[in-house]
This record gives structure tokens, sequence and C-alpha cells, in this order.
């Protein structure tokens, strides 16, 4: 069952890139929109993917990742890696998804970068122990099988000290699992926020966007099951979040000494 589960999200994700093709969409995350007075200031290129950018900056900002070495569990299309790399400026830039359509894609279009895309398994990471001085991961641990082997992976390749910075949503029944899972990895939780009404707004500033990219994107049969995937305002998704059916936490994670 766990591995139908991964392989059914790998062929979504894979249909989805080769849906998306040259269209410039680089981000695939509900996004964030910040409390009045705590807006970043952005390139003007980096404007029409705001609210994704937010998001990452958030998660992004929970440690210090100048001359840092980072890696980032899956990247998607490799927006959030290019926006870390060029306004945090960490050392060096390891960024792995289990789409190889992504990784093919993410070489090209942010390859003048140096950011070392590779394909890899969030519950399988394939580099040596202790190597990283913080791992990022956004929006994507729901499609992993087991979390307890994802949370058990990142600890293992984290260096004592080092950061996990992560945000993910769940249903809010499953809220005390998470902590149970990020807690018997070993990890001590630095501090966890609930910011689903910030995901909430910033799906309210993209709903127009995206609900044009998804009729744009897939045949008619199709467009409701891209609004919900894109939580297009009215649609499940966004309603389950707007109802607190579902929570969106940001969490900073620390590896003990
Ligand atoms: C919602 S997207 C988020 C992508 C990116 N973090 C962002 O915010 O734009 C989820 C990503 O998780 C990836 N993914 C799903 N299962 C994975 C696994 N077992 N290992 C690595 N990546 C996986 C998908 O291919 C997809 O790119």
């Amino acid at each position: 069952m766990p591995s139908i589960q991964k392989k059914l999200w790998n062929i979504w994700y894979q249909y989805i890139s080769s849906r998306i093709g040259n269209d410039p969409v680089t981000f695939l995350n509900y996004g964030y929109w910040p409390p009045e007075g705590e807006t970043i200031i952005l390139k003007p290129e980096d404007e029409q993917n705001r609210p994704a950018i937010q998001l990452y900056n958030l998660v992004a900002s929970g440690a210090d990742l100048a001359d840092k070495n980072v890696l980032e569990v899956s990247c998607g299309h490799g927006g959030g890696a290019s926006f870390v790399k060029r306004y945090h400026h960490p050392k060096t830039y390891t960024a792995i998804d289990l789409n190889p359509k992504a990784i093919e894609r993410n070489r090209k279009t942010h390859g003048m970068l140096e950011i070392d895309f590779r394909i890899g398994d969030a519950q399988a990471l394939d580099f040596p122990e202790n190597h990283f001085d913080a791992v990022i991961n956004i929006e994507a641990s729901h499609c992993y099988p087991s979390q307890d082997v994802f949370f058990k992976s990142v600890h293992r390749v984290l260096r004592p000290g080092g950061h996990f910075l992560y945000a993910d949503f769940r249903n809010a029944s499953d809220a005390s699992k998470l902590d149970r899972d990020i807690t018997e990895a070993g990890f001590q939780i630095k501090s966890k926020t609930d910011i689903t009404p910030h995901v909430v707004r910033a799906l309210q500033k993209t709903t127009e966007r995206y609900r044009g990219l998804a009729h744009k994107l897939a045949p008619k049969i199709l467009h409701p099951l891209m609004e919900a995937f894109a939580a297009v305002e009215g649609s499940p998704v966004y309603n389950s979040f707007a109802h607190g059916k579902r929570i969106y936490w940001s969490y900073q994670l620390v590896k003990a000494k």
C-alpha cells in the first residue's frame, strides 16, 4: 500500500510537470500572506510568485542559512530553491525530488544558480550522516507513505545542532501524530506555528491566477480535480482550510548536539 501511494503521487506530479511544459510555473504550494507590516521586498521578476515565495521566506528564515550547506527535500519545480539561493545565500544548495521530469526541468530553468538538483526519495535520503547544516521541506510530506521514516531520514543527514525548517498541512485530527513522529525521530521543537489563516489569505490572492492555469493546463473533465489541487476559493480543499478541518503548520526543529 505505501509504495502504491508513492507511485500515485509520482504519476500525478509527473502529469502536472508535463502539462505545465514551458509555462513559468516554478512553485507548487498554497502560499503564505504575512501579517501587515511584515512584507518582504522582492525583485520585480519575483513579484508574480509573491505568495509562494513568502511561504519559503517564512520557513527559510527559521535559521541563518548564510554560508551553510543546505538540503531541500521535495523541491518541486525549483522556484523555492532559486529564491533561497538568491536571497538567503547558503554556501551550497542541494535539492531533491522524486519527480524526474521536475529535476530535468529545474536543471534547465535554474541551472545558472549552482543548485545541485537530484532525483531522490524523501524517505531514503542518499547522503552521509551529519552532512547538512539545515534541511528545508515545504508542503510535501503529506505525500510520503511513512512520515516517521522521513523524519528519521532527515535527522540522520543533519549535523548535531542543525536545523530542520519544515511546513505542511494535516487534517486537524492528525496534529498530535505529527508531533509524535517529529519528537520520536529525535528533534527538539524550537517553534511550531499554525499559519492556516495566512495560507487562506494567500489562496484568496492566487485563486484567479490558479483557476486560469488549471483550466489552461487540463481538459475540461479534470477542471474540478485541478481546482481542488490548487485549492482555489470554493474548492473542497480551500473550504477545509477555511473551516479549520485542515491545519497548516510551520515548524523550526533542531537536532540535539
Ligand atoms: C506540493 S509539491 C511542493 C513542491 C515545492 N516544495 C514547492 O513548494 O513548490 C510536493 C512535491 O513533493 C514531491 N514528492 C512526493 N513524494 C516524494 C517523495 N517520496 N520523495 C521526494 N519528493 C516527493 C512531488 O514530486 C512534488 O514535487
